[in-house]
């Protein structure tokens, strides 16, 4: 064996990677079957010329280019949304077709900062801020419903951004890195926090405690976090004590108030199932031992 196979083998290798500068249906198609919906992601992949020709060399190449079809979808679910002042019957469905506007500018915003080559992002950022695009656009389709008028504007507001969006989440998570550790604390704990939990009583530090066992205030984080006040002087703390809270589908109410921003919540138990779906004003970060919400 020699240098001559050798340079022969590296020689293919460049001329199949240079070659491999655009994809084939095929391509798309087994790329978007590793997501949880494979239809949306062909059909808007084959389907559109500013996607088409994009190279995928690594799953990463995937994940930007999903990113890029989800905000170009969101962009034009916005645009159409927008479209359909006209069609509200009653104030009911204008306050729901209202709230959606925003919530859809919310989502943007998050994919824009998601996207923007200049913000530094580290996985679980992006995780949580795709988390809350898409709390945002369930909060949006659960507000026709709450306010009982889900059986006419929201039909001409069908898309499937949530699926894209889904899939952008499900790509980022397979990355997802294990944060970490100084002191038995993942290094994104700030040093205030740190000394919080590590108090010999922390939850007397707290302003609520949110506990399982009815010990604390509330018995779900839900619940403590739509009682938090909006507008807080300094910061305010929720104690989750151990436990297993699953509570992801009652997250999706949001707070209507300006956004509040100095909530944290910590949790303390890697039993606790960690929530990532929080209403707009928070922002969830996950580890394994901790969780820290609040707003960035
Ligand atoms: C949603 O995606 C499906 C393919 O899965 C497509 O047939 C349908 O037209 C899309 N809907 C909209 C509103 O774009
Ligand atoms: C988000 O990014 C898109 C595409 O670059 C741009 O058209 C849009 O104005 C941006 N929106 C906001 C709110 O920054
Ligand atoms: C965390 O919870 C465990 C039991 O669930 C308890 O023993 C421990 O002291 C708690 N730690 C803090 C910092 O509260």
């Amino acid at each position: 064996m020699s240098t001559f196979n050798l340079f022969i083998t590296l020689l293919v290798s460049f001329l199949l990677s240079s070659f491999v500068s655009s994809y084939s249906g095929n391509d798309v198609q087994l790329w978007c079957n590793q997501t949880p919906n494979p239809q949306p992601c062909e059909y808007f992949l084959t389907n559109s010329p500013t996607h088409q020709y994009k190279q995928i060399n690594q799953k990463s190449d995937f994940l930007q280019l999903s990113l890029q079809l989800v905000q170009e979808r969101a962009l034009i679910a916005h645009a159409n949304t927008l479209s359909l002042a006209s069609k509200c019957r009653n104030p009911r469905e204008t306050v729901a077709w209202t709230d959606c506007v925003e919530l859809y500018e919310q989502t943007i915003l998050k994919l824009n900062k998601t996207l923007d080559p200049n913000t530094k992002s580290s996985h679980v950022d992006t995780q949580t801020w795709l988390s809350t695009a898409l709390t945002n656009l369930e909060t949006c389709k659960a507000g026709f419903y709450e306010l009982g008028v889900q059986d006419y504007v929201l039909s001409f507001m069908s898309n499937n951004v949530t699926q894209l969006l889904s899939n952008t989440l499900a790509l980022n998570k397979v990355d997802y890195e294990e944060p970490s550790y100084k002191d038995g604390f993942p290094t994104w704990v700030k040093p205030g926090d740190r000394k919080l939990l590590q108090a010999s009583s922390p939850t007397s530090k707290a302003n609520v405690v949110v506990s399982k066992d009815g010990s604390g205030k509330y018995t779900t984080v839900s619940a403590a976090i739509n009682a938090a006040p909006v507008i807080s002087s300094g910061r305010y703390v929720i104690y989750v004590k151990g436990g297993e809270y699953n509570e992801q589908n009652d997250f999706t109410r949001r707070s209507r108030a300006p956004p509040a921003r100095l909530h944290t919540v910590h949790m303390n138990s890697s039993e606790v199932t960690p929530c990532n779906r929080l209403p707009g004003d928070f922002e969830v970060v996950t580890a394994p031992v901790i969780a820290y919400w609040g707003v960035q």
